[in-house]
């Protein structure tokens, strides 16, 4: 049989399958992302290069362009907001590293330590306005409306995580609220915004909405895990960044309040002063290991992962649904 037209098998836990399902879609993606990064200025397409070129796993257009195939849509409506959606995912991460301090991302070293600071959070900017003009282009209003609230809640949940980090008292609830705007609510526009560009029933623009909400949930719930769990050389990030930052997420929350007494000073110096050295990274690592708390964070994605697969049930059981549903399994069975 011809590999063109062998079956796509979806296995589960893999991101294979929608890759090859949206291939020919996400090189339109990708063009579009080449042609709309150039300026008369240079710094602006070399920082933005050096960032998009290195890769990086294109989920959320990925999402954008599933959602809208899913729904029935035929055109090529969704391939400028699926640019416009990772230009905003492009445009965070720029923002995100400054103000994580963090030294590698996608396997290279960041934007900010080669071209400073400030040029990293204004090409962030130039990238935020650019995905603003394809979403005009689309003249979809509707569009424009999700992804426009999308990245104002990025921007609240990234502030709100500024404002408690250090807390070693942060409740599970406020963790997930944080959780849910930075990193969720893109994912979950993303496959929304889709299912409006293919003219898509109400009830599939909501159940794609979902769907997108809950794997966010459960990519950034293994994201906090395997900052724990996890090696630069497949992350293409550094593991320890949230420790080192004194980030409160759920494996550390966790590992706190199942640590006895002996373990609290240790916590108060090394999140709550921010006073810690490498060694104490490890044994954060092993506390958060031995007392269970980063399963309980990656049992708490599955959950995620499986009520977002739960909200696809009413779509024909097609390989665009099957390889939605093999990727809600790879969001937390990501290689460490
Ligand atoms: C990184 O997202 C930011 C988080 C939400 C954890 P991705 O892991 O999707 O980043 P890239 O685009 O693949 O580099
Ligand atoms: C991811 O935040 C969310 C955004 C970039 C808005 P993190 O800080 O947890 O992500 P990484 O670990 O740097 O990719
Ligand atoms: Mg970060
Ligand atoms: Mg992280």
């Amino acid at each position: 049989m011809d590999v063109a037209t062998a079956p796509i098998k979806a296995p589960k836990g893999s991101v294979d399958a929608l890759v090859r399902l949206a291939a020919a879609d996400m090189g339109g993606v990708d063009a579009l992302i080449t042609a709309r990064l150039d300026s008369p200025v240079p710094v602006i397409p070399a920082l933005a290069e050096h960032l998009i070129a290195a890769g990086g796993k294109r989920l959320r257009p990925l999402l954008t362009v599933a959602a809208a195939r899913l729904a029935g849509g035929t055109d090529d409506a969704c391939l400028k907001l699926a640019a416009a959606v990772e230009f905003i995912h492009t445009a965070t991460l720029l923002h995100d590293d400054v103000v994580d301090g963090s030294q590698l991302r996608r396997g290279k070293v960041a934007a900010h330590l080669i071209w400073g600071g400030a040029s990293s959070v204004l090409v962030g900017d130039f990238l935020f306005a650019r995905s603003f003009e394809l979403m005009v282009e689309t003249g979809s209003l509707r569009s424009l409306a999700i992804l426009a609230k999308a990245s104002s809640v990025i921007a609240e949940g990234e502030v709100l995580q500024l404002t408690r980090a250090h807390d070693l008292n942060l409740d599970q609830h406020t963790y997930l609220e944080i959780i849910r705007a930075k990193t969720a609510e893109l994912f979950a526009a993303s496959a929304e915004a889709g299912a409006v560009s293919a003219g898509a029933p109400e009830s599939q623009i909501a159940a794609l909405r979902t769907y997108g909400l809950n794997l966010g949930l459960a990519f950034q719930l293994a994201d906090d895990a395997l900052d724990y769990s996890g090696v630069a050389e497949t992350l293409g990030k550094n593991a320890g960044d949230d420790f080192r930052e004194g980030k409160a997420t759920l494996p550390l929350l966790l590992a706190i309040a199942r640590s006895g007494p002996r373990e609290a000073e240790f916590w108060e110096r090394a999140i709550g002063r921010l006073d810690q050295t490498e060694a104490d990274f490890r044994r954060a690592r092993e506390i958060i290991v031995g007392t269970g708390a980063l399963q309980a964070t990656l049992d708490l994605g599955s959950d995620y992962a499986e009520t977002a697969k739960a909200a696809l049930a009413g779509f024909p059981d097609n390989e665009w649904r099957r390889s939605l549903e093999a990727l809600a399994d790879f969001s937390v069975s990501r290689p460490a």
